[in-house]
């Protein structure tokens, strides 16, 4: 048997409850739309303790004014569906107005980390993860938290979240899971057209063409930016936010491809109504 709650209150009573009888709760936080990238979320939150919980969520304060909150994907049943074949002793799914009630005034911010990549083109996105964040590990208590590498600038925000606030919660990262022709799942992926699959596969395609080019020796990441560009230029209705060679942990621009390098990507391609806007990102060289 499963539980759902909307309500943070019980939510919080039922993880007591838990702990009182020594169990340890892994926490997987997602906005929903499940694809196989969340349920390996869930499988490895599995292993890590022996009470999952999972929050669906699609928390309003993180997406900008003209972002696509109301087309965000959402369907409830079918995230049930799939939720209850995995092994998730409880949903939390609360109602904006249950998170963010009448005088609510306190943010989150993780100040540096927050301005690169994602936090140049969306402002106020990693302050409402990090405050939706905060308030989950205190609903819930997880022992840790699952989080997909996919959005690796959101781990390394709530990495140093939890470092800098003494949160006693263990951020696990998981991999990035694909479709088999390279796409990163993601539930904005239900958004995209189909007949315009190739620009949407432009992000993992340009990722694999960087690697073999430093594989042949090219390491300054002007001359593989300007490839990466023309590369997902090649396909119609793209526009690239950034296409960023950064130091995996303090998340700056480097010069020259060394071991940390991450080549980080957001692409708007053309989807079925409007645009959507993808991210993907990975190690440049072997690790
Ligand atoms: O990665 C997401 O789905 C969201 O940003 C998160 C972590 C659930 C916070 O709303």
């Amino acid at each position: 048997m499963m539980d759902i709650f909307q309500q943070p209150e019980e939510m919080q009573a039922w993880s007591k409850a838990r702990f009182r009888e020594g169990r340890t709760i892994a926490l997987v936080p997602t906005m929903g739309f499940f694809h196989e990238g969340h349920l390996s979320l869930m499988r490895r939150a599995a292993e890590l303790c022996d009470t999952v919980v999972v929050s669906l969520f699609v928390n309003p304060t993180q997406f900008g004014p003209n972002e696509d909150l109301d087309r965000y994907p959402r369907d409830f049943e079918r995230d049930m569906d799939l939720v209850r074949k995995e092994s998730v002793a409880a949903v939390f799914s609360p109602t904006p107005e249950l998170m963010y009630g009448a005088g609510f005034q306190t943010e989150v911010r993780v100040a540096r980390l927050s301005t690169y990549l994602c936090g140049a083109s969306r402002p106020v996105h990693f302050a409402g993860v990090a405050t939706v964040v905060t308030k989950l590990f205190n609903i819930v208590r997880p022992e840790a938290a699952v989080f997909g590498e996919k959005d690796f600038q959101q781990l390394a925000v709530i990495r140093r979240l939890v470092a800098d606030l003494n949160i006693p919660v263990e951020i696990v990262g998981h991999p990035i899971v694909r479709e088999a022709d390279g796409l990163a799942m993601s539930s904005r992926n239900a958004n995209l057209d189909p007949a315009n699959r190739a620009a949407a596969l432009s992000l993992s395609a340009a990722l694999q063409l960087t690697r073999a080019e430093a594989a042949r020796g090219v390491l300054a990441t002007a001359e593989l930016g300007r490839m990466v560009a023309r590369h997902i230029h090649s396909f119609a209705g793209t526009a690239i936010d950034y296409a960023s060679f950064v130091d995996g942990e303090s998340l700056e621009e480097v010069e020259t491809v060394d071991a940390r390098t991450i080549l980080a990507l957001a692409v708007h391609v053309d989807g079925k109504a409007g645009k959507v806007r993808l991210i993907d990102n990975g190690f440049v060289l072997p690790r």
